[in-house]
């Protein structure tokens, strides 16, 4: 069972009253290319500070958006597909939020930098938007890493559900709560034979939480001017909003018929986690996770997904005809604890086709054996330089030169030990991985002596669990234990955790895949 992470801090207390279900679900539009290519295509990108309504009765939000939509444009692929894309930073000086300069982000540059991360890509090191690889308006400035004009997507990985999003250095956080990200969906044949719902039948669903100034605009905490040494806490641990959106609108509804629907799920939150649940208590399926299709359909009443996860999952709507269906998150707070609304109207347009196949696609256990190196990798509290508790991975900081670095197509199993009392979504660029086990363990005795006791036997993946992930629920009090291949690419990524107060405040480390030895 994982912790209720959203009464550890509640940062904006605010009694708020807004009309919810009063607008309908936008759908983000499919991106068109600039050009063709002769084995894909280009895009260009620009982000932009707009205007946009969030709600019906709120003023207009000045929100930033890649090509001025938050969310930003899907951008769609066939696999191996090439895509190229040109990001431009077009947005203004001055940020749309407080920024707290005291942040390893201390970087600090006179236009707000940006760069974009594709998110559970296999991509090289120079297009994976690194955070250090950030510009600034028009190119200006760029970080201490290569930062390249246009970023090259060469799509060598199964149908999935991934993102796009901002990842500059110490402000990710910000850009990414202001709107910079959106879906990227890669397709392939393989799937499509499947016979899925799809088209229209087909939804994306980015869901995040924020919290609004009277005026309508963006509300985000402004962290502490002077830091305060040895107080604890004076940094935000995290941040938890007060509204729930959907594609950009807050607690919007949809009509759907009464048939099969899919839906790409997005935890799209800078820190809230969602244990989504339907309010009829109908079933659902899970038929994929962050790397693509599991093998086969899992059925879950409830889904608890962390932020960067991804669920791909069908409902099916046909015996709910006229009712009213909440999509509710787990959540003791009246207004948290609703999502967004279905209705389900009467008639079909045409007849549901469409199926939930028993097997969906081949999925491959990684061989244990074949891991040339484990690696016993840390999440823990440590006072950062003003005193303040930041977590760390590995005991080290963000600075601290690079430690893991796996050979080019090695197979490596990470433990990570979870020393902090609550679960962190930990993410790893690059690859995609599966989820070995998770075990409880003596966390005093690890302190003491760095040695590892197990206090329970292993605990098998959820289900839902058991495909590829780029992103995994590390809980506390366990050693969670992942396996992955580094494939494909030599040189700088990171991982780090995406709750993402916490990866702009030192969890986050890089790593480096290097030539191997033998080859
Ligand atoms: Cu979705 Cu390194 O991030
Ligand atoms: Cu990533
Ligand atoms: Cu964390």
């Amino acid at each position: 069972m994982i912790m209720n992470i959203t009464n550890t801090k509640l940062i904006h207390r605010t009694r708020i009253q807004i009309p919810k279900f009063v607008d309908e679900l936008p759908i983000p539009e499919v991106l068109q290319p600039t050009k063709r290519l002769k084995d894909g295509a280009y895009y260009e990108v620009k982000m932009l500070q707009v205007k946009q309504k969030l709600h019906k009765y709120f003023p207009e939000t000045t929100v930033w958006g890649y090509n001025g939509t938050y969310p930003g444009p899907t951008i769609e692929t066939l696999k191996d597909r090439t895509v190229m894309v040109k990001w431009i930073n077009c947005l203004p000086k001055k940020h749309l939020l407080p920024v707290d300069r005291t942040l390893h982000g201390a970087v600090d540059t006179p236009e707000v930098r940006t760069v974009v991360h594709l998110h559970g890509a296999r991509v090289s090191p120079e297009s994976d938007g690194h955070p250090e690889a950030w510009f600034t308006k028009g190119y200006k400035e760029t970080g201490p890493f290569f930062a390249t004009e246009v970023y090259k997507y060469t799509n060598h990985q199964q149908a999935a559900t991934l993102w796009y999003h901002d990842h500059a250095m110490g402000i990710t956080r910000l850009n990414v709560y202001a709107g910079l990200a959106g879906f990227y969906i890669i397709r392939d044949h393989l799937e499509q034979r499947l016979n899925l719902p799809s088209g229209e039948y087909e939804i994306p669903l980015l869901i995040q939480d924020r919290s609004f100034n009277k005026d309508g605009s963006l509300f985000y905490p402004a962290e502490p001017p002077q830091p305060v040494p040895g107080v604890f806490p004076s940094v935000v641990p995290i941040f938890l909003g007060n509204t729930i959106l959907v594609n950009g609108k807050v607690w919007p509804y949809l009509n759907v018929e009464p048939r099969k629907y899919r839906f790409r799920i997005l935890n799209g939150s800078n820190s809230r986690t969602y244990t989504l649940r339907l309010s009829n208590g109908q079933k659902f399926y899970q038929i994929g996770t962050d790397g693509g299709l599991l093998e086969s359909p899992v059925e879950l009443d409830a889904l608890t997904i962390m932020p960067a996860e991804r669920a791909d999952v069908i409902i099916d709507f046909s015996g709910s005809k006229g009712e009213y269906i909440i999509l509710t998150n787990d959540d003791t707070d009246e207004n948290t604890s609703n999502v967004m609304q279905f209705r389900v109207v009467l008639t079909l347009k045409g007849k549901d086709t469409s199926t939930i196949p028993e097997i969906l696609y081949p999925f491959e256990r990684l061989n244990e054996n074949m891991a040339t190196k484990v690696r016993n990798l840390t999440l823990d509290t440590v006072p950062d330089r003003y005193g303040r508790p930041s977590f760390q991975l590995d005991g080290k900081m963000w600075r601290d030169p690079v430690t893991e670095m796996p050979e080019l197509g090695s197979i490596e199993i990470w433990n990570l030990l979870n020393l902090i009392a609550f679960p962190h979504p930990i993410h790893v660029h690059l690859v995609q991985f599966q989820i070995l086990d998770r075990r409880p363990f003596d966390v005093q005795h690890y302190r003491s002596t760095g040695e590892i006791i197990y206090t329970g036997d292993p605990i098998p993946p959820d289900a839902n669990e058991l495909g590829w992930k780029d992103t995994v629920r590390v809980t506390p009090g366990q050693v969670t234990r992942i396996i992955a291949k580094f494939d494909g690419y030599t040189g700088d990524y990171v991982w780090h955790c995406h709750i993402l107060e916490h990866e702009d405040h030192d969890m986050m480390r890089p790593f480096r895949v290097i030539k191997s030895y033998f080859s």
